[in-house]
Formats: structure tokens, C-alpha cells, sequence
């Protein structure tokens, strides 16, 4: 079954006075447990269609359905909460909060969804120590190297058991043995713990370590291949 079902979306910005049509009919669907690489040149939607699936901007038109509940019309607030029980983001710049310990970054999720204090902290050790940094959770940010952050940023996209995980260029600020890691990363959530990834990228080295990559090109998608 579809976790993750768009039918013939369209984003419609409007810039100044005229329109900018940036997806056009885009269909896509992604199954629970997949790991997909959405890639596209700079300008041809993605970030666009990754704010649609991920309930933080809606489509001009169209349908699109998480866990078979459509989430077309709703409003912020419930986009809100279907964001903050199904989705984690990871980002490019990694967006931590920059006066919060690794530990604190992690437990936010957890207490904006109103697990207790002392739950919060045991999941979010535990994730800590998933991306290989038990020994940094009192670090802040500023204390920390761009790949550190990062998966600081994979363990908080993680800590509330989301059904799926969005990454929006997730390596774009990564030198690239840090974005082996990265990766390494990615395809052991995706195997061992059986997460749904979607990863945005310009990348195809980058895309072709997912196990399904879907191509945007000038908003439309072009192709689906293994
Ligand atoms: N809020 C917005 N208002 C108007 N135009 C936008 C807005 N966001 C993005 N765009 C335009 O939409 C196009 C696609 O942007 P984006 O989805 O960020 O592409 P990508 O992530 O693939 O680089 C670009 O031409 C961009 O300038
Ligand atoms: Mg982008």
C-alpha cells in the first residue's frame, strides 16, 4: 500500500503580478519502507513538492494522501499535526537550534509531542546513539563538525518514530567523505530499521544509493527507474 500518494499536483507561486507555475501534474507514489532519491536541477521543484509531502505548504491543485488520509484542504494547524506524527526533516544547513545540546536538539520532537521529560531523554540518548554520538550529546552546535550536526539533525528527524523521514539535500554542505557517512547512514535506516526515506538531491552519485529515484524536470516528473 501507498504511505505516500500524490495525483496530479500543481504549485502555483504568485510573484509580484504574475503567476509561476512550478509543479505541473506531478503523480507519485512511494511505499512504506522505500527508500527514493527525488532529483531534479537547482529550479526545477523540488523543494517545492519536498514542503507539499512533508504538510508544510499545500498544493494550488491536486490530491495528496499520507497513510491513505488526504491532506489536500486541511488547515495549518492540522497540516501542524500530521507533520509532527508522521514526518522528520533532515535539511541542507541541518537548521539545530543554536542554543541547544545535541541531547536537547534530539528531545524536541518528543516534547512537542508531549512525551514525558525522562521519555524524551532515554530516546533521545538512544538515537544519539544510532548516529554513532553517544559521546557529544552535551555538545552545542557551534561544537560540533557539519557532518556531526547533521546527523544530530537524523537522529531528531528520527526520535518520534516518524513514518517517513524527508531529506531536502541532505549532503549539499558536506565534503564527501562526510556524505559517504551520510549515506551509510541513510541505507542502514532504510535496511535495518526498515524507514521510509525520501532524499531530495541534484546529485546522481547521491541518487543512485537510494533503490528508486524519481526525476524532476522543469516540474514534471520525467522518469521512474530502479
Ligand atoms: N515562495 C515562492 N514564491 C515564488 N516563487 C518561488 C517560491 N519558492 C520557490 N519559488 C520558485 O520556484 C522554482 C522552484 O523552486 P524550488 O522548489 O526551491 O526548486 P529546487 O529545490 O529544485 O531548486 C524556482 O524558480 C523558485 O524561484
Ligand atoms: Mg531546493
Amino acid at each position: 500500500m501507498a504511505l505516500l500518494s500524490a495525483k496530479n499536483i500543481t504549485k502555483i507561486y504568485q510573484a509580484g503580478s504574475h503567476q509561476l507555475t512550478v509543479l505541473k501534474n506531478v503523480d507519485l507514489t512511494i511505499k512504506k519502507g522505500e527508500f527514493v532519491a527525488i532529483i531534479g536541477k537547482s529550479g526545477s521543484g523540488k523543494s517545492t513538492l519536498m514542503n507539499i509531502l512533508g504538510c508544510l505548504d499545500t498544493a494550488t491543485s491536486g490530491t495528496y494522501k499520507i497513510a491513505n488520509k488526504n491532506v489536500s484542504h486541511l488547515t495549518v494547524d492540522q497540516l501542524a499535526q500530521i507533520r509532527n506524527e508522521q514526518v522528520g526533516f533532515v535539511f541542507q544547513q541541518y537548521h539545530l537550534l543554536p542554543d541547544m545540546t545535541a541531547l536537547e536538539n534530539v528531545m524536541l520532537p518528543l516534547l512537542y509531542a508531549h512525551k514525558t521529560e525522562e521519555f524524551s531523554i532515554k530516546q533521545a540518548k538512544k538515537m544519539l546513539s544510532l548516529v554513532d554520538l553517544a559521546d557529544r550529546i552535551d555538545h552545542l552546535p557551534s561544537e560540533m563538525s557539519g557532518g556531526e550536526q547533521q546527523r544530530v539533525a537524523i537522529a531528531r528527524a528520527l526520535s518520534n518514530n516518524p513514518n517517513i523521514v524527508l531529506a531536502d539535500e541532505p549532503t549539499g554542505n558536506l565534503d564527501s567523505v562526510t556524505e559517504t557517512i551520510i549515506m551509510k547512514l541513510f541505507k542502514n535506516l532504510h535496511k535495518k530499521q526498515g524507514a521510509t526515506i525520501v532524499m531530495i538531491t541534484h546529485d546522481e552519485h547521491v541518487a543512485k544509493q537510494a533503490s528508486r529515484i524519481i526525476r524532476l524536470h522543469d516540474g514534471k516528473v520525467v522518469k521512474t527507474k530502479k
